[in-house]
């Protein structure tokens, strides 16, 4: 029988405690994982797997030096591990037998605070979602900023705002992870954090109360207007419960709870906001390349945290979006104040998140330096935003305080370059504190002390061979030799006779000789004491350093914004609360950076919401069709950003969400066929849009049959035409959709024009008014060098198809209409006349009464030639 060693039973005991994390056990200057954790990490983090003790009592084993456990934890935290850290409570020297140790902290992927391990352009959330039978309760939490919020939503919009915050870890009850599977399986799908199941007791309505109460030292939830919650209480007050159990330090510096604000923002969908590119592009997944990564200038993380949310959900409330924009439209036109303001903001770090390590007790010596030197910026800044008119810069100057005491605090107390480590000394300054600077004295100058005190001893005792020595047994001694045996004065106390002499001390030399033994550890003991006295100080600043790092976030935004106008041509475009939509030569965000060679080709839009409401776009493929009508809302969500957009002229009547649904076959991320997906999608718009919203619909109805596909894509349009009466804009390629505009007056064609040159054609990239009759498929397919025999086929197919949609009368089958006709729907229908129903139309005209034979046979031999011409499609 294998005896469990006392050590290895306090680590099983602990790791009970900790069974979903990996354990990190500290010993002596390692940290040590054991049985499957080592294997784990081994496997990891490549790390070598031993053992520990040999033989049958083997356990599996692996370590890394503390100090370079930092990035370890990193990788263990990014793979999506939690990581346990427990430390030595105890001076190994002090212990009696084993070393008392506990775990001081758990790191999970949604708790992280150490920049080393979070991006700093955008946050990390923890969130807890709780599910009832009517609504699901969420709370969020960035524990690195502190901004912590609730929400009550419907239970279809969880996946929306999974999209939108992307939290690195889920909180749900035990019940609803063992017993919920298919939701289970849906969470898992759609969101990238762990899940992290807790006791169903953590979210109960009146544990969260009192836990939330008890949090803010309050007596109710009413001065955050958070009294009246539903399910999302209890998600607030299992985010608590967990970061309690895990911080193990103190998370004062959440200082409030706030109700997320819906109503004055546009709804971003999941769909949407991946379609249309807004944080990462779709192939790669990359900042890169998105809107985000394009259009975000900011120089501050604050302001780059602050940027990605106005992104990803942009105002809904004219009045909003004008107070924004005039804010940046006074940058855009002070060209010298927004040069300086961001010169300023380049020198300043992020003391949001710095605040928070200083409220928690994990800032350094170094974050207090940049927090001093982020802070002595802002008298500067301050300044500067005196001489602004619009609200929004006058409020953020109101807002900014400059912290003149934390600022002379840091800088009179800690030194200007300090060390990573706040234990080993060199922190603090000299004149800062008396003793401590006394203490470093001793240490520094023992050998003056002393020759100093023997020059002392000597005149008192007009001893002049009298001498200050050490030895290791008695420490520092006065030494005399028996020649002045008699002068020895009372005070000496005899420690030594030496052959010629006798050694003594005096409790003024042993004072001293304490002090400088043990000057040194003294000194960083009290620098460290000072440290945290310091740091604590500072902390008590938190609420104003947090809404200063607001203040800041937001001058960046704004200053970003006018800068981006300003190098790229942007205009400011008219926000009002009509249903137009109207842009003249509008370009397409991030193309018009990034076209390099071909240069954009602008484009306008222009509808008035009443007459003019949808706009079925046709063309070949790659006219440019796509990138048209997602410009167009890009457009709309940066004008509702409050931002400056790349055109000649804007009116734009706000709307109050913006629809992207995009066919199947073209979302390449997916890589599935999905058309359940696009449908579900699409009755998410159905049931969704009013007539303040903007849908843009990319090949609805290519994921199944043709046939199929164009009475889909016509149904929805006929729906919303009559039913929402949104601003529609529907890329096609099915040209039977153009027959739509013969119906219903608010539908119109445009196509991307094209020019036919010979074999190829020519993309002009312009929308034009009219639709298209050709998909132009088959020409293309000629372009790629498909065999002749197998184009030839496809046009016979081709024509047979277009003859088959039309009906007895040569009306489209799609449009059955009233018996009266314009004149229009006829010109319209002559583009789905096929070559064959072309020569009968031909033979149908002839005279026969009048014409003469030979133009008979001539026209005959026309028409043959006609019908076997393959030159057109
Ligand atoms: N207005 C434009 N100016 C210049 N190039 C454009 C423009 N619109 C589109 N393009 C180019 O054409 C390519 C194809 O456009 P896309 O919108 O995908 O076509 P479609 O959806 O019609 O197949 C784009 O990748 C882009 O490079
Ligand atoms: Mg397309």
């Amino acid at each position: 029988m294998i005896t469990e060693t006392p050590m290895m039973r306090q680590y099983n005991e602990i790791k009970r405690q900790h069974k979903d994390a990996l354990l990190f056990f500290r010993m002596g200057d390692f940290y040590e994982l054991f049985f499957e954790d080592a294997k784990l990490a081994a496997k990891v983090l490549g790390i070598t797997l031993t053992s520990r003790s040999k033989g049958e009592g083997a356990i599996p084993m692996a370590g890394m030096p503390h100090h370079s456990s930092e990035s370890y934890i990193r990788r263990l935290i990014k793979a999506g591990y939690k990581v346990a850290i427990c430390d030595q409570l105890q001076d190994p020297d002090e212990a009696k037998g084993i070393v008392d140790r506990g775990v001081t902290r758990i790191i999970t992927p949604g708790t992280v605070t150490e920049d080393t391990l979070l991006e700093d352009k955008s946050n990390n959330y923890l969130m807890a979602v709780l599910e009832t039978n009517s609504m699901l309760g969420l709370s969020w939490i960035d524990l690195s900023t502190g901004r912590f919020e609730v929400e009550d939503i419907q239970k279809e919009l969880l996946f929306d705002e999974f999209a939108r915050l992307n939290p690195s870890e889920l909180l749900l009850p035990e019940e609803t992870v063992r017993n919920n599977t298919s939701f289970m399986e849906r969470v898992r799908a759609e969101c990238d954090g762990i899940v992290t199941s807790r006791p169903d007791w953590e979210f109960s309505k009146d544990t969260a109360y009192r836990i939330l109460t008890e949090h803010f030292g309050t007596t109710s939830l009413e001065g955050f207007g958070c009294e009246d919650l539903g399910p999302s209480l209890g998600a607030a007050g299992a985010v608590i419960q967990y970061l309690r159990e895990t911080q193990k330090t103190s998370i004062k510096h959440i200082g409030k709870i706030q109700k997320h604000q819906t109503d004055n923002r546009i709804l971003i969908d999941k769909a949407t906001q991946q379609s249309l590119e807004l944080t990462q592009t779709m192939r790669t997944r990359n900042r890169e390349g998105s809107l985000l990564g394009v259009i975000d200038q900011t120089k501050t993380p604050m302001g780059a945290r602050l940027f990605r949310e106005w992104v990803i959900s942009p105002l809904s409330i004219s009045a909003e979006i004008k107070y924004r924009q005039l804010g940046v439209k006074e940058l855009f036109e002070k060209s010298e104040l927004r040069r300086e303001l961001r010169n300023i903001l380049g020198n300043i770090y992020d003391i949001e998140r710095i605040s928070t390590k200083v409220s928690c007790g994990r800032a350094n010596a170094r974050d207090l330096v940049s927090l001093k030197q982020s802070l002595s910026k802002l008298p500067a800044l301050k300044e500067k935003l005196t001489f602004c008119i619009s609200d929004i810069l006058v409020s953020i100057e109101q807002q900014i305080d400059v912290l003149d005491e934390v600022r002379t605090l840091i800088g009179t107390a800690i030194v200007p370059d300090p060390p990573p480590m706040i234990k080993d000394g060199g922190l603090i300054r000299e004149g800062y504190d008396a003793t401590l600077d006394e203490l470093k004295y001793i240490s520094k100058n023992g050998k003056s002390w002393i020759a100093n005190f023997q020059a002392e001893e000597i005149a008192r005792t007009g001893i002049n061979s009298l001498k200050v020595g050490f030895n290791k047994v008695f420490g520092y001694y006065i030494e005399v030799t028996n020649l002045h045996k008699d002068n020895i004065p009372k005070t000496y106390i005899r420690k030594q006779t030496i052959k010629n002499a006798e050694r003594f001390i005096t409790p003024e030399l042993k004072d001293y000789e304490t002090k400088v033994l043990t000057a040194d550890e003294r000194a960083k003991d009290l620098e460290y004491d000072i440290f945290i006295q310091i740091r604590e100080q500072v902390g008590a600043f938190t609420p104003q350093l947090q809404k200063t790092s607001e203040a800041i976030a937001l001058i960046d935004v704004l200053s970003a914004l006018a800068s981006l106008a300003v190098e790229n041509r942007y205009i400011m475009p008219e926000i009002t609360d009509s249903l137009e939509l109207k842009i003249t030569d509008g370009r397409h965000p991030v193309l018009d950076r990034k076209l390099v060679g071909e240069s954009f080709v602008p484009n306008d839009v222009n509808l008035d919401g009443i007459n003019d409401k949808i706009m079925v776009i046709t063309g070949p493929n790659m006219a440019g069709k796509s990138t048209y009508i997602r410009q167009i809302a890009l457009l709309v969500l940066m004008a509702q950003m409050g931002s400056f957009i790349p055109a000649r002229e804007a009116v734009i009547g706000t709307v109050d969400r913006i629809f992207t649904r995009v066919g199947a076959s073209d979302e390449l991320s997916r890589g599935q066929s999905t058309f359940m997906v696009e449908m579900n999608e699409t009755s998410n718009i159905l049931n969704n849009a009013t007539e303040r919203s903007l849908i843009i619909l990319d090949e609805v109805g290519r994921g199944t049959s043709t046939f199929d596909g164009v009475s889909i894509a016509w149904a929805i349009t006929e729906y919303i035409y009559q039913h929402i009466k949104a601003r529609t804009l529907f890329a096609t390629h099915y040209h039977e959709l153009t027959e739509l505009s013969i119906l219903f007056p608010g539908i119109k064609n445009y196509n991307i024009a094209v020019k036919e040159w010979g074999d190829e054609i020519i993309f002009l990239r312009k929308i034009v008014e009219g639709g298209t009759d050709k998909s132009y498929g088959i020409h293309v397919a000629r372009l790629a060098g498909i065999p002749k025999e197998v184009i030839q086929r496809a046009r016979i197919i081709l024509n047979n198809l277009e003859a088959a949609t039309l009906d007895v009368n040569g009306k489209p089958k799609f449009a059955p209409m009233k018996s009266a006709q314009d004149k229009k729907q006829t010109a319209q229908l002559k583009l789905f006349v096929s070559k064959q129903d072309m020569v009968i139309e031909e033979i149908k005209k002839l005279d026969t009464t009048k014409i003469s034979p030979i133009d008979a046979l001539n026209k005959l031999d026309e028409l043959k030639k006609k019908l076997e011409d393959d030159s057109e499609l």
